[in-house]
């Protein structure tokens, strides 16, 4: 196939404006037409934007961590719009993978299968496996019609910095980097798929996502392995899943995570001193909290901290759809330094956990 090998370092970037339900053809055309010039197209899916390339060009993908200043052992997803699609990406698709891709897809769940040959080693980091997925959002599904192949894409973010869940984040971060990006609003979900190494025995998570892993779990009929890396801890040997090897999700502002092990009342009073204490060294310091325990700063905000709804403790969901957005939030509002609450590691809890703790510069058990 001819890929044509745009030059890098242009600094025009075209933004294409859609309805997210009923994408605009001619803006799937225009996209389509960038991506099949070897172009970068950064667009919505349901959980963050990608920043997307033909996955079978090779230099175009290579494009992608250029823009990115992605280190280059750190593997894309592969993002096809119909199941014919799978086996142009990957062989011998064990039957527990169809298990799963017929309740989840489409949707946020990424599978780790065998790489075909097809797929240049620069998309999978050299391994000999392709995570790939099906996104449930029209533009993406749209646009990989258009293109009739499948799109490379990791998080249209600068690497490091937390996930785009708007066209302006996006543009914040990409802008002049990429060819294209098309503007179809806020994305639904807010965080990531969830990752699943569906070829171990047992299947293991490798990175939690805006599916809860207890649903995979129930499809299956095992518990998966979940590794310390996956809850947010320590490194991965290799870059398996995003954040394990370098810091990830990370505003410029340092982030402070106050995690609840002895109950709320205890967390709260924990944040409290913390804020006291960078109080006075002048500090200006921003608290996210739960619905549920923002009064509680109420004093505290009096003094000039800024007090950030995360959301409600009983609506996960909402919380992990604003994650990003609070996370950004610091950096806009200038904070020296900023203390997250956390929350229980179950449903999107472990999701939400995930990233504060790769967010976070330091880490209080309370
Ligand atoms: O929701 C999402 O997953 C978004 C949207 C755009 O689809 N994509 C995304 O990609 O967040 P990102 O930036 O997280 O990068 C893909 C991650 C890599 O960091 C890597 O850890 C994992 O997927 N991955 C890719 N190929 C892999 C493989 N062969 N083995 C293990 N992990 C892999
Ligand atoms: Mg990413």
């Amino acid at each position: 196939m001819l890929e044509s090998g745009l030059s890098v370092g242009f600094n025009v970037t075209l933004i294409l404006k859609t309805n997210p339900y009923s994408p605009d053809i001619e803006v799937l055309r225009k996209a389509a037409q960038i991506l099949l010039s070897g172009g970068l197209v950064a667009f919505p899916t349901e959980t963050v934007y990608g920043l997307g390339a033909v996955a079978f060009y090779e230099n175009a993908a290579r494009r992608i961590f250029q823009a990115k200043e992605r280190p280059p052992d750190n593997p894309l997803i592969v993002h096809i719009a119909e199941l014919d699609m799978l086996e142009d990406v990957a062989v011998n698709i064990p039957e527990d993978a169809y298990k799963l891709i017929r309740v989840f897809w489409p949707g946020p769940l990424t599978l780790i299968l065998p790489k075909h040959p097809r797929v240049p080693p620069v998309v999978s980091g050299g391994l000999n496996t392709v995570a790939v997925r099906m996104p449930a959002h029209p533009v993406a599904l749209g646009l990989i019609r258009e293109t009739g192949y499948p799109i490379a894409a990791p998080s249209a973010n600068l690497a490091g910095r937390p996930s785009p869940i708007s066209a302006e984040h996006v543009i914040r971060d990409l802008y002049g980097r990429v060819d294209a990006i098309i503007d179809a609003g806020e994305t639904l979900y807010g965080v990531e798929s969830t990752i699943v190494n569906i070829l171990a025995k047992p299947p293991v998570l490798l990175r939690p996502g805006a599916y809860p892993v207890e649903q995979i779990e129930a499809v299956l009929g095992v518990k998966l392995e979940i590794p310390a890396f996956a809850r947010g801890f320590g490194e991965a040997p290799v870059a398996l899943a995003p954040g394990t090897k370098y810091r990830h999700y990370a505003p410029e502002t340092p982030v402070i995570l106050v995690e609840p092990v002895s109950g709320l009342e205890n967390m709260v009073n924990r944040v409290k001193l913390i804020a006291e204490e960078l109080l006075k060294d002048h500090k200006k310091v921003c608290i996210a909290a739960s619905r549920e325990t923002m009064k509680e700063y109420l004093e505290l905000a009096n003094k000039g901290v800024v007090v950030i709804d995360m959301g409600s403790r009983s609506n996960l969901f909402e919380v992990a759809r604003r994650l990003f957005k609070v996370l950004r939030s610091f950096d806009d509002i200038s904070c020296d330094v900023s203390i997250v609450e956390g929350f229980e590691e179950k449903g999107l809890g472990l999701t939400i956990m995930n990233r504060l703790r790769k967010a976070s510069t330091s880490k209080v058990l309370a």
